[in-house]
């Protein structure tokens, strides 16, 4: 540990530890350089590049038309500013739901071309063969079960998910077979608190909540979210640890009217 409490460069082996020891694990989405490098520095130990990249950043109504060109772009910018934060890139959808190969390959680009240390893709038993085909690969994966917001269509909207014991129950198996198949971590979207504590007691890996409680062994949060940026929806589950639309606002306000007015720039802003 550094003295700010900050763990140095953080690994697979360094985040399965951190569940052994009972130490909670911070995850954060990271979308370019600059909110990379402050995140990195105060000591996040995962970055995740979303592909709520669409939504937050790219202006789409679901995470659907991300690419795989805009999610290499991006994870490039957040790998440039991290020093000890873990990189994890989001396989965007359709990325890695034509075939095992594919899969594969689509992952290894995330290492290869953009500097990444693991990628997530969201489902169950689905993708455990490509899960299984990854990881033998050397390409540390985070599996997503819950509300995977990928098949929001199929879900019809973004819900709660194992509200019942059938669907629970698929949950719960689903993050048994990921785990068999190789993901270090496993991220749990909108499930309920119980659910999300029974799966985190059954494994050996790290499980992420959103929106799932604190039974988890980490949490993570959409950074546009919890710093009050994403206006447009705000789901139960997230605390607003700042307002900086309005912050803002407030400062580009004062910007316009101390040009309108003439007060900017000042002697101190100027060459003489
Ligand atoms: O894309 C994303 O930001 C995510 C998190 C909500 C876990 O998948």
């Amino acid at each position: 540990m550094s003295k700010q409490g900050k763990i140095n460069k953080i690994t697979t082996s360094v985040i399965r530890g951190m569940k052994k020891k009972g130490e909670k694990i911070t995850m954060l989405t990271a979308y370019d350089y600059a909110m990379a490098s402050v995140m990195d520095d105060v000591g996040v130990e995962m970055l995740l590049v979303g592909d709520s990249l669409g939504m937050v950043i790219l202006g789409y109504d679901s995470t659907l038309p991300v690419t795989m060109d805009d999610m290499l772009h991006h994870t490039k910018a957040v790998v440039r500013g991290t020093k000890n934060s873990m990189v994890v890139a989001d396989m965007p959808f359709m990325s890695y739901q034509y075939s095992v190969e594919e899969a594969v390959r689509n992952a290894g680009r995330f290492l290869q071309e953009a500097g990444a240390h693991a990628v997530k893709l969201e489902g169950g038993r689905e993708v455990a063969e490509s899960i299984q085909r990854m990881t033998s690969a050397g390409i540390p994966v985070v599996a997503h079960l819950g509300l995977t917001p990928q098949s929001v269509q199929q879900f019809g909207g973004f819900k709660v998910q194992g509200k019942d014991d059938a669907a629970a129950k698929r949950i719960f198996e689903d993050a048994k077979i990921i785990e068999e198949a190789g993901a270090f971590s496993v991220v749990l979207e909108c499930v309920p608190a119980p659910l999300a504590r029974k799966i985190t007691d059954s494994l050996e890996i790290p499980t992420i909540g959103i929106g799932a409680g604190v039974g988890c062994d980490g949490q993570v949060l959409v950074v546009n979210d919890m710093l009050g940026m994403y206006e447009r929806f705000l789901p139960k589950f997230v605390k607003k640890y700042a307002d900086l639309n309005a912050d803002i606002r407030n400062a580009v306000r004062r910007y316009i009217d101390e040009v309108k007015n003439g007060s900017f720039p000042d002697e101190e802003h100027s060459f003489i």
